[in-house]
C-alpha cells in the first residue's frame, strides 16, 4: 500500500512580506551570523530565537580544529537558551546562513538533520509547535509551522 505524506510550507520572496516580529528575529539571526566561528568551513549561520516572554536570544555556528567538535548555529542557541531560561517556551527560530563570500544565488539554508532532531526535542518537551523560518542572505524565507514537518517519520520521546 503506497502512501504519501505532504508538507505544507510558506514562501516569501523577499523578507519584507514577513511581519514586524519575523523582520526583527531576521534582523537579530543576520547579526549573530556576523559573529559565527567558521574558520574552516567558511559557511557562517546565525540563528535567533523568540521566546514567550517576547524575549530574542541569537547564537550562531562554532567550529573547532577537532572538526566534529564544533556545533551548529541552532543547537549552539537553543542548548544556551534551555541552559538559562528551562521553562520558557520557544515560539519561533530563525536560521541564516550561506557561505562568507554569499552571492545572490545561495538559496534558504535548512537545518541539518541533527539540529532538527534537536529542534523536535524542543517541540516535545514543551508540548507546543515551533514556527521555524530559513533563509540565505539573499532575503528569499521558508517558513514552517512545526519542527515535524521537516522530520517525517521522526523519533520523539514518546517511543521510549
Ligand atoms: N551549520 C549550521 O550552523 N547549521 C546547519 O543547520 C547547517 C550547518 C554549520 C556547521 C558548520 O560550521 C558549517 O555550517 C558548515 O557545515
Amino acid at each position: 500500500m503506497k502512501k504519501d505524506i505532504q508538507i505544507g510550507y510558506e514562501y516569501f520572496k523577499n523578507s519584507s512580506e514577513l511581519s514586524d516580529i519575523e523582520q526583527q528575529l531576521f534582523e537579530r539571526a543576520k547579526q549573530a551570523r556576523e559573529n559565527a566561528y567558521a574558520p574552516y568551513s567558511q559557511f557562517l549561520v546565525g540563528c535567533a530565537v523568540l521566546l514567550e516572554n517576547g524575549d530574542i536570544y541569537s547564537g550562531n555556528n562554532q567550529e573547532n580544529a577537532a572538526f566534529p567538535s564544533g556545533l551548529c548555529a541552532e543547537r549552539t542557541t537553543l542548548f544556551w537558551v534551555a541552559a538559562n531560561f528551562p521553562n520558557e517556551k520557544i515560539k519561533k527560530i530563525f536560521v541564516v546562513g550561506g557561505p562568507k563570500d554569499f552571492s545572490e544565488k545561495n538559496p534558504p539554508i535548512p537545518p541539518c538533520g541533527a539540529c532538527r532532531q534537536s529542534l523536535l526535542e524542543f517541540e516535545t518537551k514543551q508540548n507546543e509547535n515551533i514556527d521555524l523560518y530559513f533563509s540565505s542572505m539573499n532575503e528569499e524565507v521558508i517558513k514552517v509551522q512545526s519542527i515535524k514537518d521537516l522530520l517525517p517519520f521522526s523519533f520523539d520521546a514518546t517511543f521510549l
